[in-house]
């Protein structure tokens, strides 16, 4: 790399963790607006769960998308309008579902404190009400976020591919001021829910020139997957669970790793570098090290910064 480029990168990481840093997020931001608020929303999303066990994947999952696109500033919320096709139906939409989750925690909020609580606040609530309801740790989240004006459906390619490398990862994650432990305890997240054939097909359909299935897959496993997904780009709700136990927030996703039965080349390629490797170990070995590294990732990706609002419709700006 160029020295000026090493540097322009430098400068741009630079501030932008610094206004992640400078964000002005605090602990009790509701303690005297809205002090239920927390209780309103983990009794929403407990009773939304208890219908429908896909929910906690699915807003957990909302909430990643949310924050890495402009910031968590409910974003992935807003619907289409006029010419404009918003986030949440741009192309990695097949499985971003449950908004009406956030859409009724948002009204039995706004019922008790009008006009107080942002819904990228209450994605967030969601998020971490999610997997302490599948079993995993919980955490303060930090609360203040605004909502923005502004989605697109062209800026999800700035979201990772689950084809990306170690490389392309690292460069994803850091641009947004989070580190490869973050990328290690955050991509934790797939012990949780479900993924369609289109978001593994490249590892067993002509994988490359010399090697029809990706040889980092054990040969079971990689049969396994072509039966569900026999043909490239057919079936498309076709798919499977990211891990046997998929509503259970336990840490058998870098068990899997260790033995060729992940999904994504995003998620093997943590075992490529020495440094995400023995994170991988560390996790698969611990499943206390894993949520206490995820807890603390995750106060990380929620604070990066966005938004201008307080929406009164998550789905449309005021
Ligand atoms: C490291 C980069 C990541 C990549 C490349 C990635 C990619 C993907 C893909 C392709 C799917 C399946 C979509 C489908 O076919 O239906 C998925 C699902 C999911 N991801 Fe990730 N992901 C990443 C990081 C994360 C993070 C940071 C979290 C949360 C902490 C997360 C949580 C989830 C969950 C919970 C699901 C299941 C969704 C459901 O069942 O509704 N992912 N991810
Ligand atoms: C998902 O995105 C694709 C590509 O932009 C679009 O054709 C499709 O209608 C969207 N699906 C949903 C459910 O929004
Ligand atoms: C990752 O992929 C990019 C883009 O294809 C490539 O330039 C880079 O060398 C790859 N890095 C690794 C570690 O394979
Ligand atoms: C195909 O992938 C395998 C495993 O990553 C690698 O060893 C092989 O060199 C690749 N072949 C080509 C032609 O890139």
């Amino acid at each position: 790399m160029g020295l000026m480029l090493q540097v322009a990168l430098l400068c741009s990481l630079t501030i932008l963790s610094f206004s992640s840093l400078s964000s002005s997020l605090s602990s009790n931001y509701y303690h005297k607006s809205c002090p239920q608020v927390e209780s309103i929303v983990a009794k929403v999303v407990r009773d939304a769960t208890s219908r429908d066990k896909t929910v906690p994947a699915a807003l957990l999952r909302m909430h990643f998308h949310d924050c890495f696109i402009r910031g968590c500033d409910g974003s992935v919320l807003l619907e289409s309008r006029g010419g404009n096709k918003a986030e949440r139906d741009g192309p990695p939409n097949v499985s971003l579902h449950a908004f009406y989750v956030i859409e009724s925690a948002k009204k039995a909020v706004e019922a008790v404190c009008p006009g107080i609580v942002s819904c990228a606040d209450i994605l967030a609530f969601a998020a971490r009400d999610s997997v302490v309801l599948s079993g995993g740790p919980t955490w303060d989240v930090p609360k203040g976020r605004k909502d923005g004006r502004t989605s697109k459906a062209s800026e999800t390619t700035q979201l990772p591919s689950p084809a990306f490398n170690i490389s392309q990862l690292e460069k994803s994650f850091s641009l947004r001021g989070l580190s490869m432990e973050d990328l290690v305890a955050l991509s934790g997240g797939h012990t949780l829910g479900f993924s369609h054939c289109s978001s593994f097909q490249n590892r067993i359909h002509n994988f490359n020139s010399t090697h029809d299935v990706d040889p980092t897959l054990r040969p079971a496993f990689a049969a396994s997957l072509k039966s569900i997904c026999p043909i490239k780009n057919k079936a498309k709700n076709a798919g499977t669970t990211m891990d046997p136990s998929s509503t259970t927030f336990d840490n058998t996703y870098y068990k899997l790793i260790l033995e060729g039965q992940t999904l994504f080349s995003s998620d093997q390629a943590l075992l490529t570098t020495p440094n995400t490797k023995s994170l991988v170990y560390k996790f698969a070995s611990s499943k206390k090290a894993f949520h206490t590294a995820f807890a603390e990732s995750m106060i990380k990706m929620s604070s990066i910064n966005g938004g201008q609002e307080v929406r009164k419709d998550c789905r449309f700006v005021n």
